[in-house]
């Protein structure tokens, strides 16, 4: 990594992580907080790392969608946007999510964004007025194309005829950013990830791009085309610049040169057209880079089924949380969703995970130790043996968790993790310190193990937000979990021994199943 002096000098690296921001016309459920609690993870990793890290999240307030919520819900559409933009921070705090901003589109700064950066887009001649014509339903106030349409021009959603309606639309000229679009693909083998979804947006762009119609005369409720204020831009196009916006677009040109564009943005898969072609495009437009990387993932489904308002299948995640504790949320779906595809979710597969990794693996490693302990060595927890085999299984661990939180491969990392909780309760399986009097033997194991509950509380933090903390002062650790940092904290040895260990209630009582 290039030195670089507008880092803060303890920073190894820049890592500006973003969710989609999400539309306040329905409340959070458990799909939207997947994209979340995977982003405070990152961000929780890289911090340890010793990252400058900055993680952003939102709400999403413009457009039709919104306006017709609010309308059903007789409220304006401010009002709309306010109650549930608070229902979207109320739930990130409930989950332990550590976002340094909270991003709403109906902000002065995101007004001013917007308009400074497509501005730059239109000075440069990438955007021009054009009459549109289309077949227009009055009600939805939206345009169909003939597909989309029931038999006999029906809107599919209203069921009444459409109408040919025409109007001047500012559109963005995308087409001419086949080749650029192309080329920077095949510069940055690792901008799109997985691999099924970079191939699904290269066909998408070879497939042939249209300029597309990013503004409305016919809404009001968005943001004014700075040059024409008869029109707002089309949802989308300031929801895009919400990134930008964040970290000082328009405003703050040094801060936003410290973040930009070292950007990793999380995405479901729903929205790749958008972020992977038109995004870039429109960057490349106003003059700036493509973001660094953007990361893909699949749909967290309810019986087989995506969770809609309409199918009544959405879980709230209030409703798991008071189940599960914020511990045992996290990580069922860090652990048990492998970021990329399409996972099912079942409550059952939670309670087992629950039980088996939390309940018995981890909770019964601490308990047994912290009992030994207080039963053999007086409380005081021992040193661990330097050149123990859980050494060696402990340095394999940390690489292969360290790599998957790189990867982004949450499951991966965490898996390797409890590797080394499965060895150290094998360990103390075979050296059964609860039956041997007092003395190195026991004592080594129970280092090691204590040692163990170290190095799982620190690889086990992005996921565990409070039992990690709790382990880390049972063991007699002093400070945080998060000020520790890796890779130095990871090594084998860390814990000093001569501390005080403490016997406390089950951290993770078992579930009836
Ligand atoms: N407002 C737009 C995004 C604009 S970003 C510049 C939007 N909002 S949304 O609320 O409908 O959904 C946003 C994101 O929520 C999805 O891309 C995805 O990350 C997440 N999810 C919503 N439902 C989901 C599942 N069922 N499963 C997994 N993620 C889901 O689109």
């Amino acid at each position: 990594m290039e030195a670089d002096r507008r880092l803060p000098s303890w920073a190894v690296a820049r890592f500006y992580v973003t969710t989609p921001i999400y539309y306040v016309n329905d409340a959070p459920h458990i799909g939207h907080a997947y994209t979340t609690v995977t982003a405070d993870a990152l961000a929780r990793w890289h911090r340890m790392c010793g990252d400058s890290v900055h993680f952003l999240t939102g709400t999403d307030e413009h457009g039709l969608k919104v306006a017709r919520a609010a309308q059903a819900n007789g409220l304006t559409p401010k009002e709309q946007a306010d109650r549930t933009s608070e229902r979207y921070k109320e739930v990130w705090k409930s989950l332990d999510v550590t976002n340094d901003d909270f991003i709403r589109t109906t902000e002065e700064r995101h007004y001013k964004a917007t308009a400074a950066l497509m501005q730059a887009a239109y000075d440069n001649g990438w955007i021009e007025l054009r009459p549109y014509e289309g077949l227009y339903c009055v009600a939805c106030e939206a345009y169909y194309v003939e597909a989309e349409l029931e038999d006999g021009n029906l809107c599919p959603i209203h069921h009444r005829p459409v109408e040919v309606l025409s109007e001047e639309n500012y559109f963005f000229k995308l087409s001419e950013f086949t080749e650029r679009l192309l080329s920077w693909y095949q510069d940055n083998p690792g901008a799109v990830s997985p691999e099924s979804k970079r191939n699904e947006a290269i066909g998408l762009i070879r497939g042939g791009l249209r300029d597309i119609s990013i503004s409305r005369t016919s809404i009001r409720w968005g943001v004014p085309v700075p040059w024409d204020p008869e029109h707002v831009f089309y949802v989308w196009y300031d929801a895009l610049i919400n990134y930008a916006t964040a970290i000082g677009y328009g405003s703050d040109p040094d801060t936003f040169g410290l973040w930009w564009p070292h950007v990793h943005h999380l995405i479901g898969k729903d929205i790749l057209r958008f972020h992977c072609v038109y995004w870039p495009a429109l960057l490349m437009a106003a003059g700036l880079e493509p973001p660094k990387r953007i990361a893909v993932h699949g749909y967290l489904l309810v019986g087989g089924e995506k969770m809609s308002k309409t199918s009544l299948n959405q879980i709230a995640p209030g409703d798991l949380v008071s189940d599960f504790g914020v511990d045992g949320y996290r990580y069922h779906f860090l652990r048990d969703q492998t970021f990329g595809p399409d996972g099912d979710f079942s409550y059952e597969a939670m309670v087992a995970r629950y039980n088996s990794d939390l309940a018995n693996n981890l909770g019964n490693l601490l308990a047994r130790v912290s009992t030994v302990v207080e039963r053999k060595c007086s409380g005081v927890g021992p040193k661990p043996d330097p050149a123990s085999r859980l050494g060696a299984v402990a340095a394999e661990v940390y690489t292969q968790a360290a790599d998957a939180w790189e990867r982004i491969a949450p499951s991966e990392a965490l898996e390797a993790t409890w590797r080394l909780v499965r060895e150290a309760n094998a360990a103390l399986e075979a050296a059964e310190p609860w039956k041997a009097e007092p003395g190195p033997q026991v004592d080594a194991v129970l280092g090691d193990c204590l040692e163990v509950l170290r190095l799982v509380a620190l690889l086990a933090s992005p996921a565990l937000s409070r039992a990690s903390q709790e382990i880390w002062r049972r063991i007699g650790l002093p400070g945080e979990v998060t000020e520790q940092r890796l890779p130095d904290a990871g090594a084998w040895g860390g814990y000093p021994g001569g501390v005080r260990v403490e016997r406390g209630a089950p951290l993770f009582p078992r579930i009836a199943s």
